[in-house]
């Protein structure tokens, strides 16, 4: 067992790290503020190859591994969770499973583009009436012809308004249960298709959350990603994957917490002393250091599965249950050591905690991530 990152890993991390720190951290406040997609760090992102990490070269990617991958996403993170799950929602849930389910013609046209950032990415299976129950969806896809017709909504939608290409799920058989549940890449230009406004959310303030609307919206029978009916087989491998990212998400705001926790607890004086030498204080920031270092276990564990063909699922449920029920305690704490600047907006860790809290809901609620890691148990 070897517990160090390869080279390659490690030239990647000080890569992103050196971006994060001066192209994202500059902005992270401000954009969240102003509740403002950084549409200018998107250019930058795919120039660095960081749209695209863990696909070959050929297929436009960075040709590195899923471990590779998470430290990307976890140092973005640190600074930025928005500007994370803009990448990872566009790398896991809508690259991913092209990559993974698509015919060479659909690999052909949306890959290379979606992996060197030329186009982005979204996935779209939460509908009003079905979240965590991701099954009972009511968006229709009828076969008319060559075309297929989608009628429904979808809300939720990371990325939405901002993507180019959507992976949409929708009932081709609704007397077939998750049967009938079918895959499509919906091109964000195609008539019928729409966007609505954005969400006002308590945290990762500067990614698009949206709904989607279809009304009437044709696609050509061959934007059928995989065969029919296996829709919901291809969201749930999908959202394997994509957990991983969000519990690395969660990592990076944990870390980004931590960091400042400890910057913060040497500089601050009181009792005529930095706070650093309180023990409640010292206290506190081991803890967090520890469940940290505990998480960053799990999630770098989870993507090393993914890379040597283990099995991940309920590896990427582990790491993203303690990652990111991690991130929001560490993120309360941090606010604790902060005191009252902890819970105003001069310091970084309120955001942390807003942020944070998302990580234990989106991609799956911490209850969906029980459900999927007692099922691997006890079937
Ligand atoms: N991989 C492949 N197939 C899978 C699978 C997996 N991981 N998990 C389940 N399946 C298959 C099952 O084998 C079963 O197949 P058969 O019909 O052949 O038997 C089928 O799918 C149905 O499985 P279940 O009966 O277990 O399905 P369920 O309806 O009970 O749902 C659930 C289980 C885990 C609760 C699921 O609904 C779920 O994951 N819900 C949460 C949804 C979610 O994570 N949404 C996130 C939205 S995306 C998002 O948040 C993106 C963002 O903004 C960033």
């Amino acid at each position: 067992m070897n517990f160090e990152l390869s080279e390659e890993q490690t030239l990647i991390q000080e890569m992103v790290r050196e971006f994060a720190a001066s192209d994202v951290a500059p902005i992270a406040a401000k954009i969240d503020r102003d509740h403002r997609f950084p549409e200018e760090l998107i250019p930058r992102l795919a120039e660095l190859n960081l749209l695209g990490v863990p696909f070959p070269v050929e297929s436009g990617g960075a040709g590195a591994d899923y471990v590779s991958y998470v430290i990307v996403l976890e140092e973005i993170a640190r600074v930025c969770a928005s500007t994370a799950i803009i990448v990872s929602a566009h790398t896991s849930l809508a690259t991913w499973p092209i990559k993974e389910f698509g015919t060479d013609a659909q690999k052909e046209a949306y890959v290379s583009k979606l992996a060197s950032g030329a186009l982005l990415g979204a996935f779209a299976l939460t509908e009003p009436g079905a979240g965590t129950d991701a099954a009972a969806g009511t968006t229709t896809a009828e076969l008319v012809g060559d075309e297929y017709v989608l009628n429904g909504s979808k809300i939720f939608i990371t990325n939405g308004g901002y993507a180019d290409v959507y992976i949409v799920t929708a009932m081709t058989d609704p007397t077939a249960g998750t049967r009938g549940i079918s895959a499509f890449i919906v091109d964000a230009d195609t008539p019928g298709f729409t966007v609505g406004e954005r969400e006002n959310k308590m945290g990762i303030r500067a990614s698009s959350t949206t709904p989607l609307y279809f009304t009437d919206c044709r696609i050509p029978k061959d934007a059928l990603l995989g065969q029919p009916g296996k829709g919901f087989k291809i969201a749930m491998a999908t959202l394997d994957g994509g957990r991983i990212g969000v519990a690395a998400q969660a990592l990076g705001i944990a870390q980004g917490a931590l960091d400042a926790s400890i910057s913060y607890a040497k500089e601050r004086v009181q009792f005529g002393k930095p706070l650093a030498a309180l023990p409640a204080i010292q206290w506190m920031i081991s803890d967090m250091a520890t469940e940290v270092d505990a998480a960053r276990l799990l999630v770098y564990r989870a993507a090393w599965n993914k890379d040597n063909g283990l099995p991940y699922g309920a590896a990427a449920s582990m790491a993203k249950l303690f990652a990111s029920e991690t991130a929001t305690r560490v993120a309360g704490k941090a606010i604790q050591i902060h005191g009252g600047y902890g819970y105003t907006e001069s310091y970084p860790v309120e955001r942390a905690y807003r942020d944070a809290k998302i990580t234990e809901l989106y991609e799956g609620t911490s209850e969906v991530q029980h459900m999927v890691i007692a099922g691997s148990l006890l079937r």
